[in-house]
């Protein structure tokens, strides 16, 4: 499972727009270490990042492509054409193909992958709704990173460049969370960020220009390709949260660095005690395990760590008091002492890199991710001579555990029962109310060996190894057809029954597979289970859903169905 899907990750504004789609800074009334309330829920004031480098074009950009040739006078009106549109979201057919996301222009390419039932997520912001569980739980984490030493950021646009959500954060070419199969892509150059770090160096470019800030939490709703189940939906939220130290003043380097390690040495003394068993199994950092950078002074890096530790330990502790107490006194008692762990981990943009992992219902469960800033991250966004750290996690998580929230779906849901039962800076458990009836169909194809639909971008298809992928691409269910590799990816047709049935499909689950011996043809049987979370549907619903899901997965990815 990779991370933070908690589940299993970014584009670009004409620099005019960036005061609309850019990031916003919010500030909290009022924040203290140890006490959070509705009174942070504070309107968002408007900040856009000073010198913005991130690059400041929208692909199209209507005014640019004046008509040349015929093509382009094609490509002019159909570009008109969708700025006219009425809806925030549309994707459009007719000589060309694009989309229209949250008013912006997009042309299609053979890259494209995004479809009307993501769009039609897009821009409905639950974390801005306060009584929602996803913006109450973002409001409890931002009260652990107060205001002024943090800004709190949202950013609205999803859309980003390929540049800022993988280039800029170091990640490889051939890592699995740039594919096709597990990342919505607008066309080459954009698509929906599949992680709130694709904003990393626009937040640090903005800490440059601040005297008392020097940190920040960005807020966002990201996009996966992913499985269907109850902890997975195509769209989760993401809270991200880093802080740096500037180099100290001195009369040399060694004296300003001095000064800067003691300043950090200062900080750790004060930030706030925890009560939690803590178990760290990542003390140690070697060249190939977990290496420090060579610019860092060992020591400088060990309190950085320990900064990163325990400011995270407090976030837990937070979150783990919070949900005790939404608890009656008889259940609190069984409740138990919260434990949590350190374990390595990898990310192409920090290093050492941390996961903390809690214990929980009797199994460790990860929580997030985190580590020290890669400096050449820092360098380019202006920071040459400051050191930090960066943790990222997802709200999904964290809401489901704290309000007992049985069903990712139901976060999406706009009924009375579910969000008349949450309000602002309350943790109190769902009440479940009457679950509507299960009707579950199987759908058994051959595979095709090679249908163009699941194609990789680029090199990107090889999974680099069966661990947990930042940015998604879970590298351990690459493909269920091994024999077959590029020929089905099961995320296919989890992007088959969303565009078809949206959330009225509870999970997909892989039920049979087998290898025929002497065509060496590969067959799969998927157990779609049909329920909605809102009424009783009818068997003539369920079987017209589940016949255009066969036709779509014949039409699209050429199976045979058996
Ligand atoms: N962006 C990472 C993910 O989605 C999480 C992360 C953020 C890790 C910041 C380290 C630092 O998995």
């Amino acid at each position: 499972m990779h991370l933070l899907r908690t589940g299993a990750f970014l584009r670009a504004a004409r620099s005019a727009e960036l005061a609309v789609h850019g990031l916003r800074a919010s500030v909290p009334a009022s924040c203290s270490q140890s006490r959070w309330s509705s009174s942070q829920v504070a309107a968002e004031e408007q900040r856009p990042f000073p010198n913005q480098s991130v690059e400041p074009s929208r692909e199209v950009d209507p005014n640019k492509t004046a008509a040349g040739s015929k093509e382009d006078s094609v490509q002019a009106d159909f570009k008109k054409r969708l700025q006219k549109l009425g809806q925030e979201n549309k994707i459009l057919h007719e000589n060309l193909s694009g989309a229209k996301i949250l008013g912006n222009p997009y042309i299609f390419d053979e890259t494209s992958n995004v479809s009307d039932s993501i769009l039609n997520l897009v821009g409905r912001n639950l974390y801005d709704i306060p009584d929602h569980p996803i913006a109450i739980t973002r409001n409890l984490i931002e009260s652990c990173f107060p205001f002024p030493e943090f800004n709190h950021f949202t950013v609205k646009d999803p859309v980003v460049t390929v540049k800022d959500n993988f280039d800029v954060l170091g990640f490889p070419a051939d890592h699995p969370g740039r594919s096709r199969t597990d990342t919505y892509y607008v066309n080459s150059n954009h698509l929906l960020r599949t992680h709130t770090s694709a904003h990393q160096h626009a937040a640090f470019q903005s800490l440059v220009a601040e005297k008392y800030v020097t940190g920040y939490t960005i807020c966002a709703d990201v996009y996966r390709r992913d499985s269907i189940d109850r902890t997975h939906f195509p769209v989760f939220h993401q809270m991200e949260g880093a802080k740096v130290w500037g180099l100290g003043a001195g009369e040399s380097r060694f004296l300003a660095q001095t000064a800067r390690t003691a300043k950090i040495a200062k900080q750790l003394d004060a930030l706030p005690k925890t009560d939690i068993e803590v178990e760290d199994q990542a003390t140690v950092f070697s060249k190939e395990n977990n290496p420090i950078q060579s610019e860092h002074d060992p020591v400088e890096l060990q309190l950085v760590v320990k900064h990163l530790k325990r400011s995270l330990e407090f976030l837990v502790e937070q979150i783990h008091k919070a949900a005790k107490e939404s608890l009656d006194p008889a259940a609190r008692e069984a409740f138990g002492p919260l434990k949590m762990r350190w374990i390595e981990a990898y990310f192409p943009f920090t290093t050492p890199s941390f996961e903390v992992e809690v214990f929980w219902k009797g199994e460790w469960l990860e929580l997030l991710g985190c580590g020290v800033v890669q400096q050449p991250i820092l360098n380019n966004a202006g920071l040459r001579y400051s050191i930090g750290w960066a943790w990222g996690v997802g709200i999904e998580r964290f809401a489901m555990l704290l309000f007992g929230i049985p069903d990712i779906r139901l976060l999406w849901s706009t009924d009375k029962r579910f969000l008349g039962q949450f309000s602002r800076g309350k943790i109190t458990r769902f009440e479940p109310f009457s679950k509507y009836p299960a009707c579950y169909k199987d759908i058994a194809f051959w595979i095709n060996p090679s249908p163009a639909g699941a194609s990789p971008v680029g090199a990107a298809s090889s999974a680099t190894s069966g661990v947990a992928a930042a940015a998604g691409g879970d590298a351990t269910k690459a493909s269920p057809a091994e024999t077959q590799p590029a020929a089905f990816h099961e995320n296919d047709i989890m992007e088959v029954v969303r565009d078809v049935a949206g959330s009225l499909v509870e999970d997909v689950k892989l039920v049979d597979e087998f290898v025929q011996p002497t065509s060496g043809r590969k067959s799969l049987c998927y157990r779609i289970n049909y329920r909605s979370l809102e009424r009783t549907l009818t068997n003539e619903e369920v079987n017209r859903l589940h016949d255009e899901v066969a036709a779509k997965m014949k039409s699209r990815f050429k199976v045979e169905l058996r």
